[in-house]
């Protein structure tokens, strides 16, 4: 028999969650609001040039208003099919099997899921409570950053929602400076984190940036984010790909939202509001819960809330024993979260009297 699939592959994770087709969808940090109809509009007018492949000067476009966008330069940008394009096109080009990719735990779980498909060896360093945040544990990160070849930092981290690094040029200088390959900074969350190390990548020509419009620009379907990286990195990944890789209705909605980014702002500092609305909601309820500079809240709670919750209609995340993870939703989404939630807490207490 002929080795055709890798033995690392035998055993790789996969991304794991349980949806819903209707109901209230809390559980993957989408934006509750519809792509704006100017995206739309444009999209539309683009779909029957669907025939054919893509001019790359809408690859150039994207490019220069991501760019524009983020104050760097077009060669420091790379489209990518979301996010998650983002931070694979990183670990399937720039890591090989047997190499160490470091990460804080807990941290977006698809880092586990590329390490386990490109037969990486995780190591992982603990977040520590520290109040109502979540902090890295610095000294931790460098102390093993120089064996490994990827350091990668979701930055606010998810699922706790607690900003790490901030951009602070220090602590990705050391980062920087100590690991074999690449620091990546994952910035899904940019637009309502407010920082961003964007700038620093002209003066580290390791340092990657993740970004994203799934999240405050309301495109998660079209699956279009990019990356942000010294240009030399942008050139052997672009090498590696033609410019027709990010869809045509994909690319158009990037175009568009990019042109007239200031929606995303109005949302991000919507879901913001509705955020800090629903902290204080959750704590009146009795819950432990993290301060957020995401579209996420993390909060405590000893018990199983899943099921309940599910058959209520709503879903959210569990990703550690006894911590949940809910999206930030409308102002009314949030009210029958917390109303459905306060039912589910004191049917448990009622029958544990
Ligand atoms: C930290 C982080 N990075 C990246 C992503 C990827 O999002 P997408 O691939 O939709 O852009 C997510 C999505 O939830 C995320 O939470």
């Amino acid at each position: 028999m002929k080795e055709v699939i890798y033995p690392w592959l035998k055993g790789a994770k996969e991304y794991d969650f349980t949806d819903i087709k209707e109901g209230l969808r809390l559980h993957l940090n989408e934006s509750p609001y519809p792509p704006p109809d100017f995206v739309l509009e444009a999209v539309t007018r683009y779909l029957k040039a669907g025939n054919r492949y893509q001019h790359p000067d809408l690859s150039k476009r994207f490019r220069e208003l991501a760019a524009e966008y983020n104050g760097v330069e077009p060669d420091e940008i790379f489209p990518t099919t979301g996010g998650d394009g983002a931070i694979r096109s990183v670990f399937y080009n720039f890591t090989q099997p047997g190499d160490v990719v470091l990460s804080n735990y807990p941290g977006y779980s698809m880092y586990s899921v590329y390490s386990s498909f490109r037969g990486l060896r995780e190591e992982r360093v603990n977040l520590r409570e520290a109040g109502d945040w979540w902090q890295e544990d610095m000294d931790s990160l460098l102390s093993k950053a120089d064996r490994s070849r990827l350091v990668v930092i979701d930055d606010p981290n998810n699922p706790t929602g607690s900003p790490m690094l901030q951009a602070n040029e220090d602590k990705i200088k050391a980062l920087a400076e100590r690991v074999k390959g690449i620091v990546l900074l994952d910035e899904a969350y940019y637009e309502f984190s407010g920082y961003t190390a964007s700038k620093l990548v002209s003066k580290y020509p390791n340092l990657v940036i993740v970004r994203t419009l799934s999240k405050a620009f309301s495109l998660a379907s079209f699956r279009v984010g990019y990356l942000i990286a010294d240009r030399e990195i942008v050139k052997v990944l672009e090498k590696g790909s033609t410019p027709f890789d990010v869809p045509l209705p994909s690319l158009i909605a990037g175009i568009t939202a990019l042109e007239r980014p200031s929606y995303a702002r109005e949302i991000a500092s919507e879901i913001s509001g509705n955020r800090e609305y629903l902290y204080r909601a959750l704590k009146s309820v009795g819950l432990k819960v993290y301060k957020s500079v995401t579209n996420f809240l993390f909060f405590k709670y000893g018990g199983d809330l899943l099921s309940p919750l599910l058959k209520r209609g709503i879903a959210i995340r569990n990703p550690i024993k006894d911590f949940y993870r809910v999206t930030v939703g409308t102002k009314e989404q949030c009210d029958i979260f917390v109303k459905e939630l306060g039912e589910i807490i004191e049917d448990s207490n009622t029958e544990q009297r």
